[in-house]
């Protein structure tokens, strides 16, 4: 399939796009920067600086492009880290991007289109937490392939939406829509057991994972497979290093670097993740009083549990 007849999107963005979204993005960003290092990993550093030689024996300065910018803090950082490469942010929705220096540009617009303005051009492409959310990942990937320079370097990062248990062992979610208690909201009048009918729904799963597994359903695509088997299916890629983080929440983890940290800002993601997302619950069908109810076993589970997310981090070369 050539790039321009790719359907990476015609349906909406599923998750939040507002300013408390860009915030928790920010915090989420911090959560990157203590799993991989930095703004990249340390195994490419030398590949990111030897652009700054290039830089110095080309005319055009080095294209580095942040494909689903979002609130465009990676591009921001990687734009004042090197004011002699020439960042580009692209993305559905525009933000403010108030204290972004000179190097730094934005394009609005779908990948599919606004990709293609820059064929063979990109010394370095980073695209985090979207692939899942564009209708055709596979071909997301082919694009970000064709985009490239010959040699360049592509960073693909994402998120996934299961949990582990702190012996790293797969936790059940809660299945809402299995629930018999999801009809409260449709009754005129509400019955005074249906608190007590939906904890014992629940049947013990876990309220946090359900939380995550409902949004994973709503927003991932269906034809989303792990990056780094999208990346091997498109025939010319190396792939340098392809590698999961595990993060614990609001604990430090076992045996994890950084772990008091990450513990501390997943905690942070998290709860404004629950926050932000209610809207988009209610949206999906589940009543006020379910989501006030989900809300306080979230928290507690949060509070008191000790879980792991996790995140995956794919380098690869053109
Ligand atoms: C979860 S956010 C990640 C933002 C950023 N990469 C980061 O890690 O902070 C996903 C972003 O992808 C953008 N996005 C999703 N589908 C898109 C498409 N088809 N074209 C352009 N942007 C898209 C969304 O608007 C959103 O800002």
């Amino acid at each position: 399939m050539s790039a321009n007849t790719v359907d990476i999107r015609k349906a909406a963005y599923k998750l939040p796009t507002d300013v408390k979204e860009m915030d928790r993005l920010g915090i989420q960003h911090t959560l990157w920067s203590l799993l991989i290092g930095g703004l990249y990993p340390v195994s490419v550093s030398d590949r990111v600086e030897s652009l700054l030689d290039a830089a110095t024996a080309r005319e055009k300065p080095p294209v580095v492009l942040d494909v689903g910018c979002g609130s465009a803090i990676w591009s921001i950082e990687m734009a004042k880290t090197f004011p002699q490469f020439q960042v580009v942010g692209f993305d559905l929705n525009a933000q403010k991007f108030s204290d972004a220096p000179t190097n730094f540009r934005f394009i609005q617009g779908d990948l599919s289109t606004t990709l293609l303005e820059f064929p063979g051009q990109a010394d370095i492409i980073h695209c985090r937490c979207v692939a899942q959310h564009v209708v055709n990942p596979q071909a997301l990937v082919r694009l970000l392939y064709e985009s490239l320079r010959p040699g360049g370097l592509l960073l693909l990062a994402d998120g996934d939406w299961i949990v582990y248990d702190q012996h790293k062992k797969l936790v059940e979610p809660f299945k809402w829509w299995e629930s018999n208690t999801v009809t409260t909201s449709t009754r005129k009048s509400r019955e005074p057991t249906s608190t007590v009918r939906l904890e014992e729904d629940s049947h013990g799963r876990s309220w946090y994972a359900g939380w995550l597994d409902f949004f994973g359903n709503l927003t991932k695509s269906k034809d989303y497979r792990p990056i780094e088997e999208l990346v091997k299916s498109v025939e010319g890629w190396k792939v340098l290093d392809s590698r999961s983080y595990l993060s614990p929440i609001n604990w430090p983890g076992e045996g994890i670097e950084n772990g008091e940290d990450l513990g501390k800002v997943l905690n942070i993601n998290q709860r404004n993740f629950f926050l932000g997302a209610k809207e988009i619950a209610l949206r999906a069908g589940l009543s006020s009083e379910m989501i006030e109810i989900w809300g306080r076993h979230y928290e507690a589970e949060v509070e008191t549990g000790r879980f792991y997310n996790v995140w995956y981090y794919l380098t690869a070369l053109k």
